[in-house]
């Protein structure tokens, strides 16, 4: 069932159950009141009679004349002696005289039927002295308090129908102002899935409701679908590239050993260097995605205890003998503690400082710092560095400042990538500072975490 359904439904339910008890109540309220002012102006009728007539006259035989001056409509009044025999009675309906007189000596009214018919039956004592002598009895019909009933009945039942008219109209009215937007948001959401096109929702309300909030919610996640989709292209056509220009390189010498291979020695030695080459970098750039597929998925780090100044010291150790560039390490306590995962550390060191073998002129140097909830660690060269309007991109996948040189320098463009998944998944943060020709600074900031406080350094 359509919410806009179960809204009319609930609102008309909801009225319906206040406006039929109320209307039972004021019905039983009303009648009650007319009954026992119908009984009430009988009764009066009755002590007139017996206050301006005698009980002589009163029970005199044939004295009906004295009786029909006080005759109201539908209605019978009779004299009744001890032995409940009628004395005198005055009727102009006729259907009363059938009713059973009856002596009685206390006053009585009260309502009752009589041929499926309502009746009140008004009693009151006739006395000489302190004798009772008779009654006088009263059968009235009330057709008025009937009819009066009857015009409550037409009365409330077309005030309910205007009700429910209204209620209907009404609630419709707010169905369409609330749901029609949302009808129109899943009409938008099914065109989204089957033709998988990115389409944002009309943002046209004045009032800042939960639809709009709704609308700017799905709004937003549609621009970060874009997005990611726009980046997941972006990457594999990057992806593609990088292995096309090696394939390339590979199937140009191959098909120059196939013609000229076995003759030209000197092409034969170059050809196979070449198809090495990239096969190596290959190598490297299958391994980087498999990192950094890893790296994405991967939420759990073998988090453990160590100092992080020998990790930077062994790193240092590990690149040194490849470069005669100096590294230089700067501390500010001998031992850093941090909790992290070392092997990933290791390897976030690797990246920028290979980065700076590649680039620096002459000399690289690493600044350890502590901070009370974080330790940073610089590392600076004095290389060509970044212009400035490339760093915002320098940690995309395969971004490369200068295509063609990276190439020679072997760079697929992914470690720096590699670098910023390891700091995220720590909770830490990277940045770059670079000026053209002065050199380049990476910082990174990893957090001790609290097993640690800042006195112990
Ligand atoms: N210290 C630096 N000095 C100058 N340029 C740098 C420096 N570090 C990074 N770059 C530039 O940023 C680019 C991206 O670096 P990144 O480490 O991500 O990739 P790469 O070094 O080219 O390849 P690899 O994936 O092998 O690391 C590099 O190609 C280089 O142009
Ligand atoms: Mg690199």
């Amino acid at each position: 069932m359509k919410i806009k359904t179960k809204a009319f439904l609930l609102s008309f339910g909801l009225l319906a159950s206040i406006l039929i008890p109320l209307f039972f109540v004021i019905y039983y309220f009303y009648s009650q009141y007319e009954i026992e002012e119908e009984i009430e102006s009988l009764q009066q009728t009755a002590n007139e009679i017996i206050s301006h007539n005698s009980s002589m006259d009163l029970l005199q035989m044939e004295n009906n004349p004295l009786l029909n001056a006080y005759l109201p409509n539908h209605t019978l009044i009779r004299t009744i002696d001890p032995s409940s025999a009628v004395r005198n009675q005055v009727s102009n309906s006729n259907e009363f005289a059938a009713f059973p007189p009856q002596f009685m000596n206390t006053p009585q009214a009260y309502l009752d039927r009589f041929q499926d018919e309502a009746i009140i039956i008004v009693r009151s004592p006739i006395t000489s002295g302190t004798e009772i002598v008779g009654t006088l009895e009263i059968i009235s019909e009330p057709r008025e308090l009937e009819q009066s009933l009857y015009h409550l009945i037409m009365i409330t039942c077309l005030v309910a129908l205007g009700a429910i008219f209204i209620s209907i109209s009404g609630s419709l009215l707010l169905a369409r102002l609330l749901f029609s937007p949302l009808s129109r948001m899943i009409t938008i959401m099914k065109e989204i899935e089957t033709s998988m096109e990115i389409r944002k929702l009309p943002m046209n309300r004045k009032s800042k409701d939960e639809l709009y909030h709704l609308a700017d919610t799905f709004n937003h996640m549609m621009e970060r679908i874009q997005m990611s989709m726009r980046k997941q292209r972006q990457f594999i056509s990057d992806a593609s590239h990088e292995f096309k220009t090696s394939l390339t390189i590979i199937e140009g010498y191959t098909s120059l050993l196939q013609r000229w291979g076995y003759e030209k020695i000197d092409l034969c030695t170059e050809a196979i260097a070449a198809v090495h080459a990239e096969s190596i970098r290959m190598k490297h750039i299958t391994y980087q995605l498999l990192e950094l597929a890893e790296l994405d998925h991967e939420s759990k780090l073998s988090l453990s205890v160590f100092d992080l100044v020998s990790l930077c010291r062994e790193t240092i150790q590990l690149l040194q003998p490849l470069s005669t560039k100096e590294i230089r390490l700067f501390t500010p306590s001998p031992i850093l503690e941090i909790e992290a995962d070392r092997l990933q550390i290791h390897q976030l060191l690797l990246i920028p400082l290979d980065n700076a073998l590649k680039y620096a002129k002459q000399r690289i140097d690493v600044h350890l710092e502590s901070h009370p909830s974080h330790l940073y660690i610089r590392i600076l060269d004095d290389g060509i560095g970044i212009p400035s309007d490339e760093l915002p991109f320098i940690f995309e996948r395969f971004y490369r400042v200068d295509r063609s040189r990276s190439r020679q320098t072997g760079g697929s463009g992914l470690g720096l990538a590699i670098a910023k998944s390891i700091v995220e998944l720590h909770q830490g943060t990277i940045q770059m500072k670079s000026e053209r020709n002065q050199g380049t600074e990476v910082i990174i900031a990893l957090p001790r975490k609290k097993t640690f406080n800042s006195s112990k350094n």
